[in-house]
């Protein structure tokens, strides 16, 4: 019998067509081959530059397209409705592509994985013990005054190792500053890195996170099997390079372990190593890959802010007229301020949109999914093209100008699912709540402290090398307020 005619109203319009099931229905750049694309992206400026790829190959194939590099083949997204699709369908376990190289160390030395290469229940044990505080906006806000304490040291330095107000190697700066921001958060211990003389276990350890960091690349798109059974340079590279990474931060978690069983802890890792049921190898693989995940794109995106402000004088000031009217001369700024600085947190967005560190994210499909008109098997490889998404005029109009003002305008019609720096869903970055604020704090002492001058107005070319870096020296100077 035909329904009754009140419940018509309530059904969702059927489809006015089905999902294309076939991927190779899916547009894509010429698919040569054993070879795939590879020529293809080669002849467009090579890896380095994929990052432009991807915006030219969306601009010609629209919203999905197909990629074959080799034997490795991936489906793009960047679409806000096509990330909002996937979030909706996404299970309690998403996933994201392998590491393999990590995996490898780990099964060689019998130590844990942790949340970046972790799968399916164990990752979710894993990261429901740190979710909770580490995603949590008020639990996150104490971390206020470690944040604060490096960087009276940072801007400091700053200060005095100005040449004509220019920073030899702001990057490297800035990576040291996020290291010691991190290993004071997560182990209570200052390294020193940011003292004239750093000492030489801090060296060694910021030494090896680096070497280990370019080590693996070659063993993603190379056999690590083949790198390990041939004891090949880079996997013996790789391998030492974790060694002392794991020793270095057992010392520092141990330590903690041991002053946590004297008194109750006050700070927030403290109080998840004491009261997560992870064990012990558990819990050093998950803090040292959080350090992994928290150095360098702390430090990348901080080095864009600073760039971004160097290029828009006008932003800048704005910037600098709501820190002195929020932040009283005599204070430190901290996360009670912050709250009242809509125009900080638009720049910070602003130059995360203009200027990404992290261009995609991945997803292995764990069931088949329809994605647009695309029915996508289980086991395909998405991309989440995030910098394509920002650089799109569709969803941010004059999108090569800084505007922070478009976070704030009243009707935003800005898409969600448009800005991802982070990535989406479950497995989103973990610590996204304090590099914000990490960020956020960073800016109000910089810019309070300095005006921050571009040096050229040449243009500046991206470089994709992991992470989206400058191919040259930043061109700015800090002149003292
Ligand atoms: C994951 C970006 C800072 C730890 C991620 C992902 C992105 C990202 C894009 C992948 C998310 C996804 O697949 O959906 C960034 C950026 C940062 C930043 C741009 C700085 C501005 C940090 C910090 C930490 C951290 C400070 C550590 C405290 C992690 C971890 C994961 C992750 C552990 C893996 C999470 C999981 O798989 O469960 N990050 N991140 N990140 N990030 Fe961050």
């Amino acid at each position: 019998p035909p329904p009754p005619p009140h419940t018509h109203t309530l059904t969702i319009p059927e489809r006015s067509h089905t999902p294309n099931t076939n991927l190779d229905a899916i547009p894509g750049p010429t698919n040569w081959p054993l070879v795939g694309s590879l020529i293809e992206l080669l002849r467009k400026g090579g890896l380095t530059r994929q990052h432009e790829a991807l915006v030219d190959y969306h601009k010609k194939f629209g919203k999905i397209f197909r990629m074959k590099l080799g034997s490795f083949e991936s489906v793009h997204i960047g679409a806000p409705c096509l990330l909002e699709a996937l979030y909706r369908k996404e299970g309690n376990y998403p996933q994201r592509l392998e590491i393999k190289p990590w995996k490898a160390y780990r099964d060689m030395r019998n130590e844990a994985y942790g949340f970046l290469i972790l799968e399916g229940k164990d990752w979710q044990r894993v990261r429901s013990a740190f979710q909770h505080k580490l995603m949590k906006p008020t639990e996150v806000v104490k971390l206020d005054g470690k944040i604060n304490e490096v960087l009276a040291d940072f801007v400091g330095r700053i200060g005095k190792i100005r040449v004509n107000g220019k920073i030899e190697d702001l990057y490297f700066e800035l990576n040291k500053w996020s290291f010691e921001t991190i290993c004071l958060v997560l182990y209570d211990k200052r390294f020193g890195l940011l003292q004239e003389k750093v000492n030489e276990e801090a060296m060694n350890f910021i030494t090896a996170v680096k070497t280990m960091m370019s080590t693996f690349g070659m063993m993603m798109v190379t056999p690590v099997e083949l790198h390990k059974s041939l004891n090949t340079k880079t996997w013996q590279d790789h391998t030492a390079a974790w060694d002392r990474i794991f020793s270095t931060a057992k010392v520092y978690i141990d330590k903690k372990l041991t002053r946590n069983a004297v008194a109750a802890p006050d700070d927030l890792i403290g109080d998840i190593l004491q009261n997560s049921c992870l064990s012990k190898k558990e819990l050093y693989a998950a803090i040292t890959e959080l350090q992994i995940g928290g150095v360098e794109t702390t430090a990348n995106s901080m080095l864009w802010v600073i760039f971004n402000l160097s290029r828009n004088p006008v932003a800048q000031r704005k910037l600098l007229e709501e820190i002195r009217k929020v932040v009283p001369p005599d204070q430190d700024p901290c996360g009670e301020h912050i709250k009242n600085m809509p125009y900080l947190k638009a720049c910070l967005k602003e130059s995360m949109r203009l200027s990404p560190s992290v261009p995609f994210t991945s997803r292995t499909l764990d069931k088949d999914t329809v994605l647009g008109d695309y029915a996508i098997p289980k086991g395909t490889v998405l991309m989440i093209n995030s910098h394509a998404l920002g650089s799109n005029e569709e969803y941010f109009g004059d999108g090569k100008q800084f505007k922070p003002e478009r976070w704030l305008r009243e009707n935003s019609t800005i898409n969600p699912f448009a800005f991802v720096p982070f990535g989406i869903g479950k497995r989103m970055c973990i610590g996204r709540r304090l590099a914000e604020l990490q960020l956020q704090l960073a800016m109000c002492w910089l810019v309070r402290d300095f005006e921050i001058v571009a040096t050229d107005n040449e243009p500046l070319d991206v470089i994709h090398s992991g992470l989206l870096v400058p191919n040259r020296e930043l061109p700015v100077a800090f002149i003292r307020r």
